[in-house]
């Protein structure tokens, strides 16, 4: 029996997810262990989101976060072995996502911060980490990552699945039928929803889409945001942080003076709906069954939006959080990060070259020996 650790954190800036897996020799499945959450301090997370975008000083900053982050990360594997009661030694490895502050493909790099020098320091465990760069070095847009993952968990053959993670940003992965897979980032998942409720009701969080639901969505400010370059590119493609933020929406609110801050919540929820619903009748018309994972599937809201925004299309489609398949939408990223590390660990690939559009199939990240 092997063990890995995959730790995730993602571009909500929340906090770091963990698990530990087991995989029997020979064998291709994972079994989880235990989970973890530590949320991040309101400091740590106040310096990583002053990270994305450039300032006085990064280079300087982007380190002394790394080094912070890293000590969360520590304590995320301290309280896995303490559930699990194993010992470092016992451990294979650890894959490590680290933070993303800059995902730039179309200039040829993706920035994740992290220090897996000092988390194999401290805690006497190989890491591997910066699974993005080489798929991005093979021409790829280094993510989605999670769908050859998703595959091997959730792929069944003869039935088209459609996984989808709604983290700060939602990407798909479209399982078919015949075994081919397909995926890429469909646009925002919560990043807007949690910067407008953070501006108006110092919120992190609409707590199971409470304000979203007693608002209404306004279909011009809905068709604006909707009218964006991303949404009409075909994929490959992947965003972030550097496209939807505060910012981008604001310059469009600007046409839209007399809307209540709870109908533009109602709206974003709308949006990520319905942007995640088009691209998956896009690409995946005989869709079968949708299975939501990420901090998503905890918005009551959004959940149901999404099946609204099935509604039009006539398909007979059922969708649900990754819990029915007997995985929480919490752990399913951290997973994938576990996995990826015993892909690497096995000098097996972990992208799927037509999901990322890099020239092959690559052994990904990097290890820091214990
Ligand atoms: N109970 C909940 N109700 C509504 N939204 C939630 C809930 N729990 C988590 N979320 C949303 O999920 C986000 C975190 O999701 P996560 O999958 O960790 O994303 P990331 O990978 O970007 O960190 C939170 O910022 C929040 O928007
Ligand atoms: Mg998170």
């Amino acid at each position: 029996m092997r063990y890995y650790i995959g730790l995730m954190s993602g571009t909500s800036l929340d906090g770091v997810d963990g698990v530990l897996v087991a995989i029997g020799d020979g064998e291709s499945r994972l079994k989880q262990l235990a989970a973890s959450y530590v949320p991040f301090s309101p400091d740590l997370r106040t310096s990583l989101f002053a990270l994305q975008i450039s300032g006085f000083d990064e280079i300087h900053r982007v380190a002394q976060a790394a080094n912070q982050l890293v000590l969360v990360y520590a304590n995320c594997v301290l309280h896995l072995l303490k559930n699990t009661g194993l010992a470092p030694e016992q451990i294979t490895a650890i894959g490590v996502h680290g933070q993303t502050v800059r995902h730039r493909p179309e200039f040829g790099y993706t920035t994740q911060i992290n220090n897996p020098a000092l988390l194999a320091e401290l805690l006497d465990i190989d890491v591997i980490a910066d699974f993005r760069s080489r798929d991005i070095a093979a021409g790829g847009q280094g993510a989605p990552l999670v769908p050859a993952f998703h595959r091997s968990v959730f792929g069944q053959p003869g039935a088209t699945r459609v996984v989808v993670n709604i983290g700060g940003i939602s990407n798909i992965s479209i399982l078919h039928a015949d075994g081919s897979t397909d995926g890429f980032d469909t646009g925002p998942g919560n990043v807007l929803m949690d910067a407008w409720i953070m501006q108006h009701k110092a919120q992190a969080f609409d707590s199971n889409g409470d304000w979203a639901r007693i608002g209404t969505a306004h279909p011009q400010l809905l068709a604006m945001l909707k009218d964006e370059d991303f949404f009409r590119q075909p994929p490959p493609k992947s965003t972030g942080r550097d496209l939807f933020h505060l910012a981008w929406l604001e310059q469009r609110l600007m046409y839209f003076p007399g809307i209540s801050t709870v109908d533009v919540q109602a709206t974003l929820c709308v949006f990520t709906a319905q942007t995640v619903v088009e691209a998956i009748v896009v690409h995946a018309a005989d869709v079968q069954q949708v299975y939501v994972c990420g901090g998503g599937a905890y918005n009551a809201t959004l959940m149901e939006a999404i099946k609204a925004a099935f509604l039009p299309y006539h398909l007979n489609v059922c969708v649900d959080s990754t819990e029915v398949l007997g995985v929480s939408p919490n752990h399913v990223e951290a997973l994938a990060f576990a996995w990826l590390a015993y892909r690497h660990n096995e000098r097996q690939s972990g992208n799927i070259a037509q999901v990322t559009g890099a020239a092959g199939e690559r052994i990904l990240g990097a290890l820091y020996p214990r």
